[in-house]
């Protein structure tokens, strides 16, 4: 079954506790938390503190962060404080395997995302030391882009390789692309605008679950 990562980038942010009881009534029981740094991607939005309002306000909640931060080792512990799972870039310069150790000294789940130009090959060496694998479907940094149909190949050579972790997708997912994304080997489909556009929410996350 494919689950449902709500990203709250989409939401309206000025309603975000509606925002978020309304994908959790649906049937969602992971919400995307994007975290950029306006180095690592041309983006600024939430903090740690934001996180761990929301982890307070929904505690049932598993709050999937993504870091698109060029230090997130300066920020493991602080996230961790709401966080279910803390995404960190493979293209980051601190040293993988003590980031994703510390990830995990925190008891949370120790995700690595690739941005599309970025290949499998560059993480094989840590996929032992991961929870999940995110694939950047869109270059990060913006909601509402286009879906790059060629990322699915990361996603059959990570099954391929035997990649016994929750694979993740992000940017530009759909009712029309998720059927090839669950044939690829998706676990987690990260869906903002699609999500947050819905006119019957309801009926698209059940589909989706069905899928
Ligand atoms: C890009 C962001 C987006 C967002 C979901 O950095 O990570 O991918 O979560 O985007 P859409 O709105 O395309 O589902
Ligand atoms: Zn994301």
């Amino acid at each position: 079954m494919i689950r449902v990562a709500p990203s709250i980038l989409a939401a309206d942010l000025l309603h975000l506790y509606d925002e978020i009881q309304k994908v959790v009534s649906a049937g969602c029981d992971v919400l995307h938390v994007d975290v950029m740094d306006g180095h690592f991607v041309p983006n600024l939005s939430f903090g740690p503190d934001f996180v761990n309002e929301i982890h307070q306000a929904f505690p049932e909640l598993k709050l999937d962060v993504h870091l698109m931060m060029e230090h997130p080792e300066q920020y493991i512990r602080r996230f961790a404080k709401g966080a279910w799972n803390i995404t960190v870039h493979a293209e980051i310069t601190a040293n993988l395997p003590d980031v994703l150790e510390e990830i995990k000294d925190c008891g949370v789940c120790r995700g690595i995302s690739l941005k599309p130009a970025t290949p499998v090959s560059n993480i094989v060496h840590l996929l032992d030391k991961t929870d999940l694998v995110l694939i950047m479907t869109v270059e990060p940094g913006f909601g509402g882009q286009p879906f790059k149909w060629e990322m699915l190949d990361k996603l059959r050579e990570l099954r391929r390789i035997g990649y016994q972790g929750l694979l993740e997708a992000d940017g530009g997912l759909t009712m029309d692309n998720l059927p090839e994304c669950k044939q690829a080997g998706l676990d987690v489909a990260v869906m903002g605008t699609a999500v947050y556009r819905s006119q019957h929410l309801l009926e698209d996350i059940q589909k989706i679950h069905s899928l």
